[in-house]
Parts: C-alpha cells; structure tokens; sequence
C-alpha cells in the first residue's frame, strides 16, 4: 500500500514559488509515496492558553492529518536567514500537548526553495535543530536547495526540465530511504 506523506509549505502567498515546487512533487512521487499538501495557514500562533481539552478546530484537524501521515517533507522558503514563522508555527502545535507529539519517529525531508543565489540555506539547516529535538530521522543525501528560484520557471510558470529533474531525484531518494527506516 502506498505510503501518506505530509507536505508542508512555508509560505501562505498565492504565487509561492515553494508551493509551485510542492505541487511538482506531488505530480513526480513514485507510486510508493501519495504526498498530500497539509494547510497550516489557518493555525493561530500556538498558546497554551488556547490549546486546552477543547483546543482550536485547525490545531485538532492538523494534528489528525499529520498523525494519519507516515512521513513529512518541509518545503521552506528562507525569511532573515531562518524558517518562516508559519513553519515554526505549525511544528509547535504538532509538538503539543506535551507528550503527544505528533511528529516523534515521523521520517522527513527538507527542501528550501528561494529567490536568494544560496538556496534557503539558513532555513533549511535551522529547520534541521528542531526536527532532531522531535525525533524525526530526516533524509541527508542529496541536500536540497533550489536557489535563484524565478530562473527555474518560464514566462507561463512552467518549471523547467532540470529543476524538474533534480526534484524527481530529491523524491526518488526520500522514498528509497523511507522503505529503510520506516
Ligand atoms: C525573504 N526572502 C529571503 N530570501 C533568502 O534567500 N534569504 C532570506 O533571508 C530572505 N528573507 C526574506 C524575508 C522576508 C520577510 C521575505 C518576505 C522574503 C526572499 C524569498 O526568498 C522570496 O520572497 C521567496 O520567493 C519566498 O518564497 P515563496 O513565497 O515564493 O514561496
């Protein structure tokens, strides 16, 4: 059968480029994997105040949807050299209530994705610290940035062949390595 991953998009804004690349994974997945893009832009700024025995709808329906995956890709665009709030975000209501993380044991992978020459670099390397406090084994090889995004679509949004190319390897591995530590 084939295996739910979790895709989460670091930015909320229409055009994302992030969600652009997301969607292309999705399409390039091989039959193994069914990768499904999880919302979290609909997630108030975690607070414990708010997350009692009956917490917000969105904060149940994420942690149902991310509890029902068997892996998670982050795919990050880099904000001041870090994750984008709305990443941090979503990890931490998965993180709670204590003892009840939904993330623990979960593999994942990074992908950053930016307008910037490095690649999300900063982003892609903070999201790591957290994702090795929630026990998630997180795919190493290949590393994935995409930088200088924009040159990686044409002028009617179509993502390129290489791009293209390098994503299927990127997805192509993390399945390869998810039937090993899964
Ligand atoms: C950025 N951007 C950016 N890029 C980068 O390479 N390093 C950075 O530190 C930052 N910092 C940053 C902060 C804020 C607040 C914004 C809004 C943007 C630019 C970023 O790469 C660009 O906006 C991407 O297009 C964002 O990804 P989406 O929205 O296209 O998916």
């Amino acid at each position: 059968m084939n295996k739910s991953i979790a895709v989460l998009v670091g930015s909320l804004r229409k055009e994302s480029y992030n969600l652009k690349v997301a969607n292309t994974l999705v399409k390039l997945a091989p039959a193994s994997l069914k990768l499904n893009i999880i919302q979290i832009g609909d997630l108030p700024l975690y607070n414990e105040d708010i997350d009692t025995a009956t917490p917000p709808a969105s904060y149940a329906r994420f942690r149902n949807d991310i509890a029902a995956s068997q892996g998670v890709i982050f795919v990050t665009p880099e904000y001041n050299r870090t994750t984008p709030a709305v990443i941090k975000n979503a990890i931490d209501v998965g993180s709670r209530p204590y003892g009840k993380s939904v993330w623990s044991k979960k593999p994942a992978a990074v992908i950053s994705v930016s307008q910037g020459a490095i690649g999300g670099f900063g982003a892609n390397h903070h999201l790591r610290q957290s994702l090795v406090f929630l026990d998630m084994p997180t795919l190493q090889q290949p590393e994935a940035y995409v930088g200088s995004v924009a040159q990686s679509f044409d002028e009617k949004g179509e993502i390129n062949e290489k791009t293209k190319a390098f994503l299927k390897q990127f997805i192509d591995a993390y399945a390869a390595w998810f039937e090993k530590v899964k």
